[in-house]
């Protein structure tokens, strides 16, 4: 899993929307130097399904959205492994 390839399109429709330069969001995803910092959190916060946010309330039923930006169990593990492998960038690094 790298970066650009695989874990890019995921942040663009799930979490640019709140994470960029200007919002409440603690910080911005939009680039790989943004995200990179923030690998661990990410992934914990994905896993447990705290981010993004919506996920609770559809789960709970109370609201539907137009702009579903829920992860599929797919995208957590993408990103999960992303994570684990060392978060590259562009190409895959060799595990240690
Ligand atoms: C609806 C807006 C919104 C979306 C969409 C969203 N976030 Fe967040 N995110 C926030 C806000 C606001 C916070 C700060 C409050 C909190 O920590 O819950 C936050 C906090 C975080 C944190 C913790 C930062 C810290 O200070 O430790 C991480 C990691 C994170 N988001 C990752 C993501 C990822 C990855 C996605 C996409 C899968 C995403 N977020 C989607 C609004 C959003």
């Amino acid at each position: 899993m790298t970066f650009t390839k695989d874990v890019a399109p995921i942040l663009q429709k799930s979490c640019q929307a709140c994470h960029h330069p200007g919002t409440s969001a603690p910080m911005s995803l939009m680039t790989y130097e943004d995200a990179r910092p923030w690998a661990r959190s990410i992934k914990q916060r994905v896993a447990a399904r705290e981010m993004p946010p919506w996920h609770i309330d559809k789960t709970v039923g109370i609201r539907k959205f137009k702009n579903d930006r829920s992860l599929s169990d797919r995208e957590i593990a993408i990103i999960a492994r992303w994570v684990d492998d060392g978060a590259p960038s562009h190409t895959a690094q060799p595990h240690p």
